[in-house]
């Protein structure tokens, strides 16, 4: 292993900066391969720093050209400079202007980081610590600065140049082909919220108009001849600016808003002040192109980064540990704005799924760390699902705690004191604390302790005294550097449910903390006692998804389904038949290992076959959802230890198979009855309708693979939009033979010019659960469409192997292993944050059975025994042998 692994960095160590930087003035003369930076900085001590203290700035693979001191080049002893860093000794004491400048090679930068080339057009990336890579600086989220930004370029090579803030001038400069523009953003920010573009793109646009009246410029610039693909983002842009305004009375602030989309990007998208720049996976759009999961996606990140503009940007972070201040809290921002524009129900559903499938898994492995954790190696590793999607699921469960008004009550306190600082979630949670007049000193344990509670309930009718009682019980397993844990405040929004889906009234003793149907459950144990109950219960309990905790209650398969065909919480209408289905598998799992097949209970396939005929139609979406079996990886993570992926799939082909046998003529009547001839529209009521549909498809051709074969035949030449042909290809893509190699063949020959649409085909191929899967995808990384270096390629091949295709990436012999060990130590050098992201897949290596186990450990332990690994990628590989 290596030894020079990068220092820990603490949060207990954390100080403020020694100097401040008031304003920023930098110059870009854009060149593809010198790009000189000249940064012109206004300095002074901070009063809050030490005094006489080495002025010490970041810099990352810099070249420095010249630097003086208020406009007198500096003494050769005066300061120290390198490629990573430039420190001066003895600055002065008072306020000082500091002048940079430094040149770099965008089109050399492979990382992506810093100012960097994507098919021609410049653009930056800054976040966590890429600011660095432009020119020396206090490159932390707690030093605020004004830009103004002085763009130039050849018009010929980019005619829009794009910055932070308002447009503050622009002009030609005769005789060159050169012209400049310059951007002023008069908010302080951080350098991690810098970005400037610079190419030829396509704008869509128009005028916003806020609710004080404000016009603002949005806009959306894509690559050349994807103007049309661009509109549905803009739409979602307007959308999301006004919902901001009108459920958080947060208004937008500067002339424009600008949104670039580039091909090349690490992570989805950048909010950058003023201008968000995204890979444009999340911004382009048609009907041909795009499925509905890719819309909805599209809105969600949009929304996303636009929502950053107050959480985030306005507000920001005193440090990279707070990282959730921003993110968990924009998650939770987001995904309630897709709620209210869409299902809240349906996208509850999708958001617990995705919580469970990455989040989950990260809890219960090496990877597990706090919502806001306490120290790290390699910043850029903690943009994970516990930040992002525990860190939203935190501020929900504030939100249920509290009450809608006392928490908007909240936010506005935290909006209006902490703007235009860098904040902490102390200072977060004050706000609620002082809105509520409640202590939210145990909640706060929430963003310290690593690992995801299990909570165990058990409940007792008592028919003569007409009581229920509900034992309660919590703990949570240990995880890397915390074996000991504390109970934690859980809110559990509940019902007693009654004959006919009736929610009996809850009334219990005045001591217990019951409000609004949430119980606050706070300790290791507890019993509560529910009076005047006249008839025996069943309890739904987590209505929602109430607090992110796996859950175990000693319910029958009876009782489950009485809450799968009655209760009035939709989201635990789904988990009772989740959970009913889940328990068969695991069951099934464990006969398919002894060479028996166990069918579904007759109870359940009766459940499902009345809830297709009856309701299915009603709320296509929510049916879709309900027909979607559990994942083999939802699977193995119930299962949690020894687990033997082919076993999983087994057990799962046959249940599938049996249950959609049972199901067959009520499919096939639902299949007509849903065949649609209207007009394709992304909304998600049509969107709903197509998934019910394709999720019959899937289920059809489980029980019959010719018919299903056929159908998706049928459906693949037919489709008059991408969700219906990657359906039909995906239900093909799992029928071996001519068929299905004749569509993706089909498939490559009409999108080979699109490699965006190209991904969904890699992607498609490289979850083929047969042992054939590993070839094909050696061979896919010679298609001419592949390229390692392009993140959405290397993810939709690589990632979706090692992600999504359970048995063959765990395969016994330890080829998918090894295929992945490969890549990452391929890519590592030329992006090792991509490389770092992929290496996670092994994050769920200690639950395979013991064969496989050991072909894991020894993968990785190549990883982490390679020389010259970047500190991404020896971070993970250090935490996951950890
Ligand atoms: N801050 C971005 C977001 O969540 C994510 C990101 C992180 C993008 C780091 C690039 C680099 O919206
Ligand atoms: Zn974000």
């Amino acid at each position: 292993m290596r030894t020079d692994s990068p220092p820990v960095i603490r949060l207990e160590d954390y100080r403020p900066t020694d100097y401040l930087i008031d304003t920023v003035d930098l110059d870009f003369n854009l060149d593809p391969n010198v790009t000189k930076v000249t940064a012109l900085l206004s300095l002074r001590p901070n009063p809050l720093g030490r005094p006489n203290a080495p002025l010490v700035l970041d810099g990352d693979e810099l070249l420095l050209n010249d630097l003086r001191l208020d406009g007198t080049p500096l003494d050769a002893n005066a300061y120290t400079a390198s490629p990573q860093g430039l420190t001066l000794h003895a600055p002065p004491q008072r306020p000082f202007e500091l002048r940079i400048e430094t040149s770099v090679n965008p089109t050399a930068n492979t990382k992506l980081m810093g100012l960097f080339r994507s098919n021609g057009i410049y653009c930056t990336q800054c976040e966590a610590e890429g600011f660095r890579r432009i020119t020396y600086f206090l490159d932390r989220p707690d030093v605020l600065s004004v830009y103004t930004t002085r763009i130039e370029a050849a018009v010929e090579e980019a005619p829009l140049l794009l910055g932070n803030g308002n447009r503050a001038d622009a002009g030609l400069m005769p005789g060159t082909g050169r012209h400049f523009v310059v951007w002023h953003d008069p908010h302080p920010k951080p350098a991690y919220l810098f970005a400037i573009v610079g190419g030829r793109l396509d704008t869509v646009s128009e005028v916003y108009t806020t609710q004080s009246g404000r016009r603002v410029d949005i806009a959306i610039h894509v690559e050349q001849g994807k103007r049309e693909r661009a509109t549905y983002a803009l739409d979602a842009l307007a959308r999301s600016m006004r919902w901001d305004e009108r459920v958080f009375g947060r208004e937008y602030d500067l002339d424009v808003f600008n949104v670039v989309a580039v091909s090349d990007f690490n992570m989805g998208a950048m909010e950058n002040k003023g201008l968000n720049i995204f890979n444009d996976k999340y911004v382009l759009a048609s009907q041909d192109t795009a499925t509905d999961s890719d819309y909805a996606n599209i809105e969600a990140v949009i929304a996303h980064e636009y929502f950053h503009n107050w959480t985030g940007n306005r507000i920001t972070c005193r440090d990279w540990f707070q990282l959730c201040l921003k993110e968990g809290l924009t998650v939770f921002r987001d995904h309630e704005f897709s709620a209210d524009e869409r299902s809240r129900p349906v996208k509850r559903i999708a958001d617990v799924r995705t919580l469970r499938a990455a989040q989950f898994v990260e809890d219960a492995g090496p990877l597990a760390h706090p919502v806001r954790p306490n120290r790290y190696r390699e910043i850029n590793n903690f943009y994970t699902a516990t930040v992002y999607e525990k860190g939203a699921e935190v501020v929900r469960m504030l939100k249920t705690m509290l009450g809608d008004d006392v928490f908007r009550k909240g936010m506005d306190l935290y909006f209006e004191r902490f703007d235009g600082t860098a904040a902490t979630i102390e200072d977060f949670l004050s706000c609620f604390a002082e809105a509520s007049g409640r202590s939210l000193d145990h909640f706060s344990e929430w963003y310290a302790q690593a690992g995801t509670p299990i909570l165990t309930a058990s409940g007792f009718y008592d028919e003569v005294s007409r009581t229920y009682r509900l034992d309660l019980r919590q703990s949570t397993p240990p995880t890397p550097g915390q074996p000991e844990k504390k109970p934690l405040v859980m809110p559990i929004a509940m019902g007693l449910v009654g004959e006919g889906g009736r929610d009996l009234p809850l009334v219990t003793d005045n001591d217990v903390a019951l409000h609004d149907g949430v119980l606050i459950f706070d300790e290791a144990a507890t019993s509560v006692t529910f009076h005047n109950v006249t008839e025996k219960p069943v309890p739904s309990l987590l209505r929602g998804f109430s607090a992110p905790v796996r859950y175990d209650i000693d319910l029958s398969d009876d009782e489950l389904l009485v809450l799968f065909s009655a209760d009035s919480d939709p989201f635990n209408q789904w988990q009772a038949v989740q959970t009913v289905l889940i328990r068969q598998l695991i069951k099934g799992t464990e006969a398919v290992k002894t060479g028996r097949s166990l069918p579904p209970s007759d109870r359940l396939v009766r459940a499902l076959a009345e809830f297709t005929a009856a309701t299915a139609e009603q709320d296509a979406a929510f049916a879709a959802q309900v027909l979607t079996l559990p994942t083999e990886s939802d699977i193995a993570r119930e299962i949690g230890r020894d687990v033997d992926p082919d076993a999983i799939l087994s057990a799962r082909r046959a249940m599938k198979r049996q249950l959609s046998e049972a199901l067959l003529p009520t499919l096939e009547r639902l299949h007509i009855k849903l065949a649609s001839s209207d007009a394709f529209s992304p909304d998600a009521s049509s969107a709903g309708r197509r998934a019910l549909r394709n999720a019959g498809l899937d289920l059809i051709a489980a029980a019959d693979p010719e018919r299903g074969e056929q159908l998706a035949a049928e459906r693949y030449a037919a489709a008059d939009n991408m969700t219906d042909r990657m359906a039909a290809l995906a239900t093909l893509a799992l029928i071996p033979g001519a068929g299905r190699e004749d569509a993706l063949a089909d498939f490559a020959a009409r999108f080979a010019h699109d490699p965006l649409i190209m991904d969904k085909w890699l992607a498609l191929q490289a979850m083929i659960p047969e042992p054939q899967t590993l070839d094909r995808v050696k061979g896919l990384m010679q298609h001419p469409i592949f390229t390692l270096t392009n993140p959405n390629r290397a993810r939709a091949l690589i990632g979706s192997f090692a992600m999504g295709n359970p048995t063959q990436f765990n395969r016994i012999d330890g080829a998918g292993f090894d295929l992945l060990a490969d890549v990452v130590l391929k890519l590592d050098p030329l992006n090792p944050q991509v490389a770092a992201r992929l290496l996670t897949a092994f994050r769920t290596w200690r639950m395979l059975e013991p064969g496989r186990r050991l072909k894991a450990e020894a993968a990785l332990k190549r990883v982490a025994a390679a020389g010259n690994l970047s500190p991404d990628v020896t971070d993970i590989a250090a935490r996951s042998l950890g």
